[in-house]
């Protein structure tokens, strides 16, 4: 038997956004004290994409001002850059040769990313997934909360934890759990209901940054596409009204509540109601974390002693692990 560990990474290509918050980092600072947890910026796959070295390396550290302002406490979760513990690359080589190419020609997100470029995009784009399950595998992870968009992604770890622990005839790796719940793990850009919210989407319009400014985050509230009925009644009526589902989704996850709830306060609001409702909650929650965020980015020496050290902490467990994988493997 594994001991419950909570590993999950977020990439720091580009600002980060109200999915990231809501899906990932609202739900990593819950998880804290409740079992072992070690979150990590994920700068290795950052780069699978070009990134401006200072761009990268600015992302890194608001990425990790993010977690922090968001309440990850550094004293009671490993909180670390990926590029700092060399043990993710190297595991990360062993399962690129325990991996399919078959398995890796399965993954939407890539297919969805690389689109008719396939040929075009780096070959660290289309391995990533491999060098995922390094990440969650180095620290012998159990649960590993994400968004809907990268379940996939944890089936597959799943998949070369399998896979190595048959080759090599060992119980070495656990067989992680994602975990994907609550009305947050896909929410949606506010111009197409279809299309999850992501830091890398067309237009700013499109998404809320965790770093907006409150009349901001309210304009694009107002402006969010939405069909022109009213909320309905009952959540069974917001099926097909994805647009709708989305905001509802976004108030009850803001609101720590459940899409009935928020349905029960504004059954047959309309739009004109709702929509400013929301982003008084919205601006509410996040602006706190904004400021915080703000006072970190101007100590970045800060931020970068908070990484060596949670980074000097993830090598103490990853270490021995892959020195382990190394014996199990000849090498
Ligand atoms: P992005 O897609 O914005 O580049 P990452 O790939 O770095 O974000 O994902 C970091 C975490 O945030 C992952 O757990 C991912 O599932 C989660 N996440 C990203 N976008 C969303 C979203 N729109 N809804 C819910 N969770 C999301
Ligand atoms: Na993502």
């Amino acid at each position: 038997a594994f001991t419950p560990r909570v590993f999950s990474g977020i990439k720091p290509s580009g600002g980060l956004q109200l999915g990231n918050y809501l899906g990932a980092i609202k739900r990593f600072v819950g998880m804290q004290g409740e079992m072992e947890t070690v979150y990590c910026v994920v700068d290795l796959h950052a780069i699978t994409v070009w990134q401006d070295p200072a761009e990268l390396a600015s992302a890194t550290r608001e990425v990790a001002a993010g977690y922090l302002a968001a309440g990850l406490d550094p004293t009671k979760s490993i909180l670390f850059n990926q590029s700092q513990v060399s043990a993710h690359a190297e595991l990360g080589w062993i399962f690129n040769c325990v991996a399919r190419v078959g398995w890796m020609n399965r993954m939407t997100q890539f297919k969805d990313k690389a689109g008719a470029n396939a040929e075009k995009v780096s070959l660290g784009l289309y391995a990533y997934p491999s060098l995922m399950a390094a990440d969650i595998l180095l620290y012998h992870a159990t649960h590993v909360p994400v968004g809907e968009d990268q379940k996939q992604h944890v089936e597959l770890t799943r998949d070369i934890a399998a896979k190595f622990n048959h080759d090599y005839k060992q119980d070495f790796f656990p067989i992680t759990e994602p975990v994907t719940e609550g009305p947050a793990t896909r929410i949606m850009n506010l111009r197409d209901g279809t299309k999850k919210m992501s830091k890398s989407g067309e237009s700013d319009m499109e998404r809320i940054n965790m770093t907006d400014k409150a009349e901001v985050i309210a304009k694009k509230f107002k402006k969010a596409k939405t069909d022109p009925e009213p909320l309905p009644e009952t959540v069974e009526g917001l099926a097909g009204r994805p647009e709708a589902r989305n905001l509802v989704d976004i108030y009850a996850a803001l609101n720590d509540t459940t899409p009935e709830a928020v349905i029960a306060e504004y059954a047959g609001a309309g739009w004109g109601r709702f929509k400013p409702a929301l982003a008084d909650l919205a601006v509410a929650k996040l602006s706190p974390i904004a400021d915080e965020m703000a006072r970190l980015m101007d100590d970045p020496a800060e931020i970068d002693r908070v990484l060596a050290d949670g980074s000097a902490r993830a090598r103490e467990i990853a270490n021995p692990i892959l020195q382990k994988t190394y014996d199990i493997v000849g090498l």
